[in-house]
């Protein structure tokens, strides 16, 4: 049986209202989204996948790129909501599906998308193989994988004191732009994400090296990790089936 963390869900319920005026603002989030809409190669007519798209600042972009076409899913109603009124403002509704669900529970059948992206949302999944299998089903050949993720190589174990200092050298970098540039709000917001990451409440983060050898046992080719430029600590990886 699929396990969903519905806790979580509660957590980005409640996120939803500000996740533009906090996240939303951080340049750094919107460098990594930039990079997974380039590195992805979209073009003119690609369907897209954006699994936990929330208030669809990725899915978006890769509109505003090219004329493809995006399903996007999250296991938010909230997040959704902001999504879809976004998509009716914009006059987006020809080219959008939204739809509730979590990444654990989709099952779009073989050869449906050209591409499949998620961005910080995966890490939330705690078992990520299955999904990996079939974000590779959900592939037509040739088609691509892109994540943009949290780079934290680590055991995951809660008592491992290397994973603690990982998580903490990350916040380090992260929680000092988010105040920068989202102000107090955010960065209140953003420090009681990395609480949540200390304690692995919700927050499953892995490294690219782990995402990879995900990737390769599903079977995906070619796997490509590219480094985000200034920001170390966040990686974007690219598998092709
Ligand atoms: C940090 S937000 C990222 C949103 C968007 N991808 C972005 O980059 O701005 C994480 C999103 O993943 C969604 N999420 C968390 N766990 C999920 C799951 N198991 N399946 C689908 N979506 C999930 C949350 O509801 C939230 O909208």
């Amino acid at each position: 049986m699929t396990k969903v963390n519905t806790g979580n869900r509660e957590w980005f319920q409640d996120w939803a209202n500000d996740y533009d005026t906090t996240l939303g603002k951080v340049k750094r989030h919107h460098a990594l989204l930039d990079r997974v809409v380039r590195v992805s190669g979209v073009k003119s007519g690609d369907r897209v996948l954006d699994i936990g798209c929330g208030t669809g600042l990725l899915s978006l972009k890769f509109l505003d790129k090219v004329g493809c076409t995006v399903t996007a899913i999250d296991s938010s109603v909230e997040m959704l909501t902001i999504f879809k009124e976004k998509i009716e403002k914009c006059g987006l509704t020809g080219r959008v599906r939204c739809e509730q669900r979590s990444a654990e529970e989709m099952d779009f059948g073989a050869g449906r998308f050209d591409i499949v992206a998620a961005t910080v949302s995966l890490h939330h999944v705690k078992e990520k193989q299955p999904v990996v299998d079939r974000i590779y089903k959900s592939l037509a050949d040739g088609g691509r994988f892109v994540l943009g993720e949290i780079d934290l190589d680590t055991t995951g174990r809660l008592d491992d004191p290397k994973r603690l200092l990982r998580v903490l050298e990350y916040l380090s970098k992260e929680l000092p732009l988010v105040m920068k540039e989202g102000g107090v709000p955010a960065f209140e917001r953003m420090y009681d994400n990395g609480k949540k990451h200390i304690l692995n409440d919700g927050e499953y983060c892995i490294g690219s090296e782990q995402w990879a050898r995900l990737c390769h046992r599903a079977g995906f080719q070619e796997v490509e990790i590219r480094p985000l430029k200034g920001f170390a600590w966040f990686v974007v990886l690219v598998a092709t089936k």
